[in-house]
């Protein structure tokens, strides 16, 4: 990428794991200032911040569920004092907690829905003083292959998703007059944490891989060179759409 990305401020929520965390490697490599939140696991957050040292000194480092409309305000708050201005918004943030759906429970189905599509309304909404301060911004929303392929065992989080495309849709359309640009990208079954804690049995990722016309399952870096394509000025005409990326699992 010959593009200079120094001096942008990139705010990835959920950066600490699997996509997240590549999404937020491969910006610090290219020289932005990286905030990542996340909500739990401060052993990881530490590990972050150690491994994206390699590219930059510039790493902040915030606790806040993203669920929580106090946390995110004072989210943004600490963003606004350190930079005073947020170029990109990486909305990546999600779980799940697969269930059957006569036996789900309405707790886990909110807290589904108040992770993945309400804790994106509140980043998007809050950040948006935020995003007005730069020349070029971008907000790139991260959905899923179900949310257009229904799942066993999953209908809180492809819910979400769904909700996610089209929140990507009405926000591009209500924010383009700010030159703010909002994209969505849904990748397919791609090896993390989430999913490994998930499938637990070798074989199934072995059948998954096979199943794929791509031979393979997703790898974190096929969405994070998918985020920099966005992000960049190649991209500069894309605008309110989604982009799967799942080796072609929607083929089949
Ligand atoms: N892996 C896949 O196959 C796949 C496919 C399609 C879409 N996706 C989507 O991609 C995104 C990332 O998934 P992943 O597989 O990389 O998951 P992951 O490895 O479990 O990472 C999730 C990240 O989100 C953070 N997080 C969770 N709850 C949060 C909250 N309430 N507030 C703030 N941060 C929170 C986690 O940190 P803490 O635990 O410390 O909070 C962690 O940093 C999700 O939105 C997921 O739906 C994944």
């Amino acid at each position: 990428m010959d593009q200079n990305f120094n001096g942008k401020v990139a705010l990835i929520t959920g950066g600490t794991s699997g996509i997240g965390l590549a999404i937020s490697k491969e910006l610090a490599k290219l020289g932005c200032k990286i905030c990542i939140s996340y909500s739990q696991s401060d052993k990881k957050a530490a590990i972050t911040k150690k491994e994206l040292e390699q590219f930059t000194n510039e790493v902040l480092l915030i606790k806040s569920d993203i669920s929580n409309e106090q946390a995110v305000i004072e989210l943004f708050t600490k963003i606004k004092n350190q930079y005073q201005k947020l170029d990109y918004l990486i909305n990546n943030a999600g779980i799940d907690l697969p269930q059957a759906f006569e036996d789900f429970s309405f707790k886990d189905w909110k807290k589904i829905i108040d992770i993945n599509l309400n804790g994106k309304f509140l980043a998007i909404k809050n950040a948006i003083p935020l995003l007005k301060n730069s020349e070029d911004a971008r907000v790139i929303n991260i959905s899923s292959r179900l949310s257009q392929k229904p799942l066993l065992e999953a209908s809180a989080y492809c819910c979400s998703q769904a909700g996610i495309e089209m929140l990507t849709k009405v926000a591009a359309l209500e924010l383009c007059k700010y030159n703010i640009k909002v994209n969505t990208i849904s990748p397919g079954f791609t090896k993390t944490p989430l999913t490994e804690g998930i499938y637990i049995n070798k074989e199934f990722w072995e059948k998954s891989a096979a199943a794929n016309p791509s031979k393979r399952v997703g790898d974190p870096i096929d969405i994070a060179n998918t985020v920099v394509f966005l992000l960049s000025s190649k991209s500069n005409y894309i605008n309110g759409v989604s982009i799967h990326v799942n080796g072609g699992s929607h083929l089949g």
